[in-house]
């Protein structure tokens, strides 16, 4: 008979957009009620610059922890054309865990980023020297290239020259969405990985396109064809460390994700984890569900595993349709409507 209930350590979300201000107190709990640690994305409006902002930052999002219960945010800095050497030194002071690189333009809140990838390379050192990883957003934006090839052009043109030149560098490569990007991590070396989120495994772009167009499967990078998604499905099924879980879940409000020029992201908080227990489920892999989420991550970052545990069913519930915010705004979470074959047990 197959399994019913599965016991793991808890997880740990090695991507997350929390936003800022009063919609913490809807993203925060939806995280941390299956989450320990997160890594917090900087792409705030202003974006987080430096130590000073991501402390303040950090200390927002703590503020809106529910009572009762333990998370903790991973902080990370956003890289600009000014990042110094110097920065990423006094972030790692302020135990800021990681920096995060955006191609100027390549997604949401990214226009302040990083322009001259060339340019940076005393950052990458000064990050290799603090032990700090470096996070990709990797997809190039020249206007030329099409948007379902920007990512497979970013290693050729940049990531492969990073990893390169930079040898005691960590790299995250976050939500792949390529065979070409999972081929590129499994035959990087050990300080090369990977995070892969809930609609890359799940979906493709027929997911996003056919019928209608979807606007909240729509995020970056963009859903790509089906034989890419079944190259994610492989890897993660063959239970290598160098794949772990970043959710990248990103809350935008409905009005913006249904409109003319729709917003980019999927806020996948209240059912991501029930989601990798389906996929992994779906692949005959359950077993290897609990290194994927708990410690593959942890391991790769240098941080202890988390002592705690939780348990999933086997139980179906459907996502809500909408979540309504206290401020009028509603938003549609990730599969809105759809039904979720793994449950999260509340603690008895
Ligand atoms: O779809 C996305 N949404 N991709 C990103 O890289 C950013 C994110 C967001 O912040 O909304
Ligand atoms: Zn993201």
């Amino acid at each position: 008979m197959a399994i019913q209930e599965l016991t793991i350590r808890t997880p740990d979300d090695w991507h997350l957009h929390l936003r800022d201000d009063a919609l913490l107190q809807e993203t925060v709990p939806a995280t941390s009620r299956c989450f320990e640690r997160a890594i917090i994305m900087p792409n705030l409006t202003p974006p987080v610059t430096t130590a000073a902002k991501a402390e303040a930052y950090r200390q927002r999002i703590l503020a809106a922890i529910p009572a009762g219960q333990r998370f903790e945010p991973l902080m990370t800095l956003y890289l600009t054309d000014q990042t110094s050497a110097q920065d990423i030194a006094d972030a790692k002071v302020a135990g800021v865990v990681a920096a995060k690189l955006y191609p100027a333009g390549a997604t949401t809140n990214s226009s302040a980023a990083v322009n001259s990838l060339e340019r940076l390379d005393p950052v990458f050192a000064a990050l290799a020297e603090a032990g700090m990883p470096l996070l990709v957003h990797g997809e190039v934006t020249d206007a030329e290239i099409d948007i379902f090839d920007r990512e497979k052009v970013f290693i050729d043109r940049h990531l492969s020259r990073i990893v390169a030149e930079h040898p005691q560098l960590k790299v995250v490569f976050e939500h792949i969405t390529t065979a070409d990007a999972v081929e590129f991590v499994q035959q990087g070396p050990e300080r090369l990985a990977a995070t892969l989120t809930p609609q890359h495994l799940l979906m493709n772009r027929n997911d996003l396109l056919v019928g209608g167009i979807r606007p909240h499967n729509y995020c970056l990078p963009i859903l790509k064809r089906a034989t890419h998604q079944q190259a994610l499905l492989d890897a993660v099924a063959s239970g290598s460390s160098k794949f772990f879980l970043g959710t990248d879940s990103a809350p935008h409000s409905q009005s913006s994700k249904e409109s003319s020029c729709g917003c980019a992201g999927c806020y996948s908080a209240w059912s991501a984890l029930e989601l990798y227990a389906q996929i992994f489920d779906n692949l005959g892999v359950l077993d290897k569900l609990e290194a994927f989420a708990s410690e593959h991550g942890a391991n790769f970052y240098g941080l202890p595993l988390n002592e705690s545990r939780l348990t999933l069913v086997r139980e179906s519930w459907t996502v809500p349709e909408r979540i309504q915010l206290p401020q009028g705004e509603s938003m549609v979470p990730f599969y809105a409507g759809r039904e979720v074959q793994w449950k999260l047990k509340q603690p008895s």
